[in-house]
């Protein structure tokens, strides 16, 4: 008998996780559950109200490496390995800015890295009644749907990512500084991805994918605006609507994911992250 039980979260991704006390913390058999629940739904949701931030880092270690993000502005808590998103100012009023246009763009975190993001766990502080939404799309099944001769023109081709190219393409606030620039470069990485330990193919793109190796720029820039497009399938997809208190854990290798638009002139929405680190792509 598993040490967990789960709930679908939706018909084709995701599940609830139920009877865990994130911070009283997981236990060896409990961790290996969730471990597995993690790779079969790719989303997991935790009912988690009142998480520290400390029972929250601590969480995602048990994954991996926890990273440490390059866009240092956003280090929150007294731990660099959390990144808060916030709209509220220091009297708690919404202030009217999106703390971070891109990630409304369907994206997969850290691809911008060689070695990309596995886990991304994220905790709801404050919650907007409206919007605010998290939405995933499964990237095994879109390359499933992908035509033969889509797969063929795919197979062997590499997309360079670039943090600065996708935050300058949608937003031209709060830019990379020159040295944050240094420390990330452009970096490539397959399209048809292998999950290093579902051995399942994936495609492997999203809004850091600027180019195309060996292909003009424009010639690349269209095929990855054609098939960012393409492995969008509604049925693919669970879009969560946060509740306060809540705590979702995705697997970034076989999902793109994205924020849905929230009046921030309005509303508060909270929430702190952290991205655990995986693999190079192969
Ligand atoms: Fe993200």
């Amino acid at each position: 008998m598993s040490a967990i039980a789960t709930t679908r979260l939706s018909p084709h991704l995701g599940a609830e996780v139920l009877g865990v006390d994130l911070e009283a913390g997981v236990d060896d058999a409990a961790f290996r559950a969730i471990r597995d629940a993690f790779l079969a739904h790719q989303v997991l949701l935790f009912d988690a109200d009142g998480l520290t931030p400390a029972r929250q880092v601590a969480f995602a270690r048990r994954f991996g490496e926890v990273q440490v993000h390059v866009m240092n502005q956003y280090h929150s808590d007294g731990f660099p390995e959390l990144y808060r998103l916030t709209n509220l100012d220091a009297d708690g009023n919404p202030n009217g800015k999106h703390p971070d246009r891109g990630t409304m763009a369907w994206h997969t975190d850290g691809s911008w890295q060689r070695v990309t993001g596995q886990a991304t766990i994220l905790y709801a502080e404050v919650a907007s009644a409206e919007g605010g939404e998290t939405h995933f799309c499964d990237m095994y099944g879109a390359y499933e749907r992908l035509s033969p001769a889509w797969k063929a023109r795919i197979a062997n081709l590499r997309a360079v990512h670039n943090l600065d190219f996708s935050r300058n393409r949608r937003h031209s606030e709060d830019p990379m500084t020159e040295a944050q620039k240094r420390e990330r470069p452009p970096v490539d990485h397959p399209i048809v991805r292998t999950h290093p330990e579902t051995g399942r193919k994936c495609v492997y793109l999203g809004d850091h994918a600027e180019f195309i190796v060996g292909m003009s720029y424009d010639e690349g820039r269209a095929l990855i605006e054609e098939l960012n497009a393409l492995i969008i399938h509604r049925d693919l997809t669970y879009e969560h609507c946060w509740t306060v208190g809540e705590l979702l854990v995705w697997d970034n290798r076989c999902l793109l994911h994205r924020a849905t638009p929230f009046d921030e002139a309005r509303e508060g929405r909270v929430v702190r992250r952290c991205t655990v680190l995986g693999e190079a792509p192969h």
